[in-house]
């Protein structure tokens, strides 16, 4: 199975499969009224190893996709594949992350990076030395010990991260986990991630409103209509990786960011 290198330009084809999404539709009722759809007939798929988008406007569905492909909550309709198997639960292959850290304020730093190896029974030597690790690779080392109440938000969002990957998932899904964080501390965590994804080889979904964002991390972009979502484009890009902050200033990086605006319908 070959596999994509992260560190060394655009993967080479072919990708192994990984996700498949069919028509997948979502409606909610509305007591009385008629149903609301928030999703209608996405379809796509989703190499293995590589880091998709989701970029839409607000209330388009975005969560409500990554909740579906997470077992969270069960599609209207249509066909959701992980690694070959229809998704109906949450799985421990998959790893979560969202908008606010979510830390457990009486747990220290490293007791709630093991927060999952606990539920999974699987906290041992092992598992705390591969924590300390984690937070070491995400600039954490020295704050094994502290609370969250003493950590910054985006030191908060780096410990929901190792929490996150702590049973090594071949799927991260992440919600806006940055959209909390001011500029810098969000173009650093960006750059954590594409080094995260490269060592672990894990394949990412990744819900952004930032059009920026979307472009400087993603192999793939895909842009979500407003409600009832579809997909307006499938953007690959083929910048080079490791990404670097001078990419953003490239005319081609300037392109994407267009070619995004207009299926957001911001541009022409
Ligand atoms: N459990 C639910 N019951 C009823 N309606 C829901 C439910 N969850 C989401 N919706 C509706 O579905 C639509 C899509 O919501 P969703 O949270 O997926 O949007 P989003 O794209 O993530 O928005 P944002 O960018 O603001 O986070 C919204 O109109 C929302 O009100
Ligand atoms: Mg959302």
């Amino acid at each position: 199975m070959s596999t994509p290198n992260h560190t060394q330009g655009w993967p080479a084809a072919p990708l192994a499969p990984f996700g498949h999404f069919k028509d997948v539709r979502q409606s909610f009722g509305r007591g009385s009224g008629s149903p609301l759809v928030a999703i209608d007939n996405i379809t796509f798929d989703v190499t293995q190893g590589s880091l998709v988008t989701l970029l839409g406007p607000s209330g388009c569905g975005k969560t409500t996709f990554l909740k579906i492909v997470g077992g969270l909550i069960p599609a209207t309709s249509g066909t959701v594949q992980i690694n070959g198997r229809n998704v109906t639960a949450p799985h421990e292959d998959f790893g979560v992350v969202f908008q606010q850290a979510n830390l457990m304020p009486w747990r220290t730093m490293i007791d709630n990076v093991l927060f999952p190896m606990e539920i999974l029974k699987l906290r041992d030597a092992t598992a705390v030395s591969r924590a300390r690790e984690l937070l070491a690779s995400v600039g954490l080392e020295g704050f094994e010990n502290a609370y969250p109440s003493q950590l910054s938000g985006g030191m908060q969002q780096r410990v929901a991260l190792c929490r996150a990957l702590i049973h090594r998932p071949k799927l991260l899904l992440m919600d806006e986990p940055f959209g909390a964080l001011d500029e810098l501390t969000r173009m650093e965590m960006q750059d954590l991630l594409l080094d995260i994804r490269a060592k672990t080889n894990a394949t990412v979904m990744f819900v952004t409103h930032s059009i920026s964002e979307a472009v400087y991390i993603s192999d793939i972009v895909a842009v979500f209509s407003k409600r009832p979502a579809v997909i307006a484009d499938f953007i690959k890009v083929e910048l080079p990786y490791p990404r670097s902050a001078e990419m953003r200033y490239l005319p081609e990086f300037t392109e994407l960011e267009h070619r995004a605006g207009r299926a957001l319908g911001i541009t022409r």
